[in-house]
């Protein structure tokens, strides 16, 4: 792929996250900016650091239960009040538009899974329960945990769900889901072969990208899922799945194309369907990518099995 056209890639990029940061925020009719000015003028006038502000402000959100039932199968016990190491403070508006690498907080631990140990996805979903980790609760219909093959030899990642997927409770069974299917199928693998998951669990107001303390709120949920699973390689869709899972700022149009370790598991980086429902000329690196992917399973297109 030649310079110029990484740059262009790169810019198309940064256009789309522009483009979709300033829907959200015509959703929002501006309230965000005005509360995270608020909570910067908050944070310079008690002198806070963010996560004491954050512990100040949380306690009223932990008592009322939310109204979205989780649709997984298990279902979960309440959510008792839960320390808040894992949700930093709202990032001052200047951060807003930051990649989810840059700012990440240390990850959190699971504490209904033991560290070290296999945890099953029914742990890890009862451990969920009925998440009010981080802002995105506020609007959700449904927590999307994941679905398919839990003892998958391959797992794809998403970024987050959009809106078709937050009313099903279910990741990518909208017009990118319908695109991953045909590319599942295309591999050789039925869809529910596979196990499907994203970063963050639950919708994005307006389908904007995932902020980082709402990845770094989901990210142990993602990292104990695919702890459960095992599978042989992930496919990480597009640029929040591969740079939080590698934790790598690099642009998805350099990463894509080259395989990559995540915790001693082959992961390839590719770009995500979304995007290539918008730029359908890039499918045929994608497939290029995915067809390093059915190399490794020792797979012909459209074999199954
Ligand atoms: N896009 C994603 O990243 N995930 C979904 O589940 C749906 C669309």
């Amino acid at each position: 792929m030649s310079e110029a056209l990484d740059t262009s890639n790169e810019l198309s990029e940064v256009l789309e996250d522009l483009r979709r940061h300033l829907l959200w925020q015509e959703e929002a009719g501006g309230r965000i900016l005005q509360v995270d000015a608020r909570l910067a003028a908050e944070l310079r006038a008690a002198n806070l650091r963010p996560q004491a502000l954050q512990r100040a402000k949380a306690a009223p959100q932990q008592a009322p239960a939310a109204p979205s039932a989780p649709p997984a199968p298990v279902t979960p016990p309440p959510v008792a009040a839960r320390p808040l190491a894992a949700r930093p403070a709202t990032p001052a508006p200047e951060r807003l538009i930051e990649a989810p690498a840059q700012a990440r907080p240390a990850e959190g631990s699971l504490p209904g899974v033991v560290e070290g140990e296999r945890p099953t996805l029914d742990q890890i979903r009862r451990e969920l329960g009925d998440c009010r980790r981080c802002k995105l609760c506020d609007g959700r219909k449904n927590i999307v945990f994941g679905s398919g093959n839990p003892r998958a030899e391959l797992v794809f990642v998403g970024e987050g769900p959009g809106e078709t997927e937050d009313l099903q409770g279910v990741p990518f069974v909208g017009a990118a889901g319908e695109l991953l299917t045909k590319m599942i199928e295309a591999m050789g693998y039925r869809r529910d072969d596979v196990y499907i998951c994203n970063v963050v669990k639950c919708r994005p107001p307006g389908n904007r990208n995932p902020e980082p303390d709402e990845v770094a709120a989901c990210e142990p949920f993602l990292r104990a899922q695919l702890r459960a699973v095992q599978p042989k390689a992930i496919v990480a869709l597009g640029k929040f799945a591969a740079q939080t899972l590698l934790r790598d700022s690099t642009p998805i149009t350099r990463m894509r194309g080259q395989w990559r370790e995540y915790e001693g598991i082959k992961l390839m980086p590719t770009f995500h369907p979304a995007y290539l429902l918008r730029q359908p000329a890039e499918k045929k690196k994608a497939w290029e990518d995915l067809q390093q992917v059915m190399k490794f399973f020792g797979k012909q297109p459209g074999q199954r099995g």
